[in-house]
C-alpha cells in the first residue's frame, strides 16, 4: 500500500519556506538561542552545537557550560556568550529556543537541568543526545515538554526513551503513531531521516556516509536550535536543519572524502548550504 503520510523533503520545499532577511533587520529580529551542552570530559559536542547555531541565522548564542570548558569554548567560538554550569537558568524564557543535550552528561545535576528546564520553559525546545537519555529514565517527563519540542533521537536513542523496536518500519511507524499523541516534533535520525510530526514523515534527501562520525549529531542540534530561535515553525525547523545539515556535508566532498570529513567542517560548509539552498 501507498502511504499517504509518507513524502520526501526536496529542495523546492526548502527555497519556499526559508526567510527572507530584511536589509534593515537587526539582531533582536532573530532571536536568542540557548544551548545546555557539555561537560568536562564532553565539551567537544558543546563547542560543535554552538559553532553551528552561529552558522545557522540566530541573532545571538548563549552556550551553558561547565567552567572546565569556558576558555575552549571562547577560543573557538569568541562570537558566543557564555553561562557557567548550574541547575538553573535565570530567565529562561528571555531565550527564544532552547537545545539541551550534546556532550550534557547522565548524572543527577544534568538530570536537575534538564527538569527545570522543562518545568519552566514555555516555549517549543530540541532535545538531543544525553537529555534524551535522561527523559529515557524519567518517561512521566515525555508529558512536561513545551509543546512544540523538537527530539532529535538516532535509532538507539529512540528505542531507549520509547522501547526496542524490532526494525526500522516498527519505529517509522511508531515515530509518526508517538506524534499523534504528543504535541512533539521527532527526527529520527539515519541516512534517510525522518522528520515525523502529526502522524505525517518527511524523509530527507540530502547527506552521506561521511557523516557517520562522532560530532555529527551535536552540528544538527545547533542548527535546529538556531532555527527554532528564528520562529521557524517547529516541523519546518526540523526539516529545513536536517536538510541543510545533509548539504553541507555533500558539499564538503568537493575537498573531502566520506573517510576524511568530519563534523568541523560539515559547519564549515553551512554558508555554502545556505547559499545552494537560497
Ligand atoms: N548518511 C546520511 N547521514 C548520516 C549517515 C549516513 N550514512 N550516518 C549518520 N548520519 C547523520 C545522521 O542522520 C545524524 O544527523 O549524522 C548524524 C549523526 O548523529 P548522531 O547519531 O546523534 O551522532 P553523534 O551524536 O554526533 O555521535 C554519536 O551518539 O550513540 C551516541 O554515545 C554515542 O557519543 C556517541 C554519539
Ligand atoms: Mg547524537
Amino acid at each position: 500500500t501507498i502511504d499517504t503520510n509518507l513524502q520526501l523533503t526536496v529542495l523546492e520545499d526548502i527555497q519556499q519556506c526559508i526567510h527572507v532577511r530584511d536589509a534593515f533587520s537587526h539582531k533582536g529580529q532573530f532571536g536568542h538561542a540557548l544551548l545546555i551542552a557539555g561537560s568536562e570530559e564532553k565539551m567537544g559536542a558543546a563547542i560543535m552545537a554552538t559553532g553551528a547555531a552561529l552558522r545557522s541565522g540566530t541573532g545571538l548564542v548563549t552556550a551553558q557550560v561547565p567552567a572546565s570548558g569556558a576558555t575552549a569554548l571562547n577560543i573557538c567560538y569568541p562570537e558566543a556568550m557564555l553561562l557557567m554550569r548550574s541547575n538553573t537558568i535565570d530567565n529562561i524564557n528571555h531565550y527564544t529556543a532552547i537545545g539541551i543535550g550534546p556532550g550534557l552528561g547522565v548524572n543527577t545535576d544534568s538530570q536537575q537541568i534538564l527538569f527545570n528546564v522543562i518545568s519552566h520553559y514555555k516555549q517549543p525546545m530540541v532535545i538531543d543526545a544525553d537529555a534524551l537519555s535522561i527523559l529515557a529514565e524519567n518517561a512521566d517527563w515525555l508529558r512536561l515538554l513545551p509543546k512544540g519540542s523538537i527530539l532529535t533521537p538516532h535509532p538507539k536513542e529512540f528505542d531507549r526513551v520509547f522501547g526496542k523496536c524490532v526494525n526500522d518500519f516498527e519505529r517509522l511507524h511508531k515515530a509518526l503513531a508517538l506524534t499523534l499523541q504528543y504535541p512533539l516534533t521527532i527526527v529520527l535520525k539515519g541516512h534517510y531521516t525522518l522528520v515525523a510530526q502529526q502522524g505525517k514523515g518527511f524523509f530527507n534527501t540530502t547527506g552521506n556516509a561521511g557523516l557517520a562520525k562522532g560530532g555529527s549529531g551535536d552540528v544538527l542540534t545547533g542548527i535546529i536550535t538556531a532555527l527554532l530561535a528564528q520562529k521557524y515553525e517547529p516541523c519546518i525547523a526540523a526539516r529545513l536543519g536536517v536538510y541543510l545539515h545533509g548539504t553541507a556535508a555533500d558539499l564538503a566532498l568537493e575537498t573531502e572524502a566520506e573517510e576524511s570529513l568530519v563534523a568541523t567542517q560539515v559547519i564549515a560548509y553551512l554558508g555554502k548550504a545556505w547559499n545552494y539552498v537560497k
